[in-house]
């Protein structure tokens, strides 16, 4: 973990939803990627007199000295959030930003794996992308279930890696299967060594509730959003409360075992 100037090199809207709005940002600081593992995030500092930064998990990574993070600016909310995502989303090619990571466990992939299953549901797929990317270049099969609750929420596929394979679903139906993302994870179990996912807490509850009449038994991995102070886990404001004890998802997560999660624990 180090503290780094970073320069901002793209920064667009990708997707908008009636809730909340997605930005696309690269950032350009030296060797900044070279300790990053999926899953884990950084603490970006907004302008002016905001005091906390934003944590914002790595979206991918762009070349050794490249990261994209994917930024959402609610649309409503609490002002302070909102203001602080605001301000990132409008920062320009060529503004410097201020960035303290990489930050938190961040998914373990198994090297005895051959086949992973990743399910993202909805803005979920922020962190998961640069884990697909991670599991394909050390030569692991990759299947991504990409839900939404509408073709207009779902992430293209044309920036998702190659070599995935990808399967869409949409509560509407209007894209892919019908239903929401968690219901297709059944159908693809079978050949994944490990499960990986990242979505609304109401998401890993349906998940948990599934995971009993699953014809097997899978190790899942899960990514947690909770608002945070320092990061550093030295304020404790990210606290839950967990299956063994009390964890802080900045220090100890964002990553846990589902089977851990108490998932009304985790509300944001
Ligand atoms: Fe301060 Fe996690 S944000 S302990």
């Amino acid at each position: 973990m180090k503290q780094a100037k970073g320069r901002v090199l793209y920064n667009k809207e990708l997707l908008r939803f009636e809730t909340a709005a997605y930005f696309l940002m690269h950032v350009q600081s030296p060797g900044l990627a070279s300790d990053c593992k999926p899953g884990q995030f950084f603490m970006l500092q907004c302008s002016g007199n905001m005091v906390l930064r934003r944590p914002i998990s790595i979206h991918a990574i762009k070349g050794p000295d490249i990261i994209s993070l994917l930024i959402a600016v609610p649309l409503d909310g609490q002002l302070a959030y909102k203001k602080g995502a605001r301000q990132l989303s409008e920062l320009r090619e060529g503004n410097d930003l201020d960035l303290i990571g990489p930050m938190g466990n961040g998914f373990n992939i198994s090297s005895t794996s051959k086949n992973i299953l990743i399910a993202a549901g909805g803005i979920g797929i922020a962190p998961l992308k640069f884990l697909a990317e991670t599991a394909l270049s050390s030569g692991k099969g990759v299947t991504l279930l990409i839900g939404a609750r509408t073709k207009l929420g779902l992430y293209p596929s044309s920036l998702l890696p190659k070599g995935t394979h990808m399967v869409f679903a949409t509560d509407d139906g209007s894209y892919g299967k019908r239903g929401p993302v968690s219901d297709l994870i059944p159908e693809y179990l079978a050949g994944a060594d490990q499960v990986f996912a990242c979505g609304p807490e109401a998401m890993y509850e349906t998940m948990q509730g599934h995971m009993k009449t699953w014809p097997v038994e899978k190790p899942v991995q899960v990514s947690l959003e909770v608002r945070m102070g320092c990061g550093v886990g030295a304020c404790y404001s990210c606290s839950i409360r967990t299956r063994h004890g009390i964890k802080r998802v900045c220090k100890d997560g964002p990553i846990f075992d589902i089977n851990d999660i108490i998932c009304q624990e985790v509300r944001i």
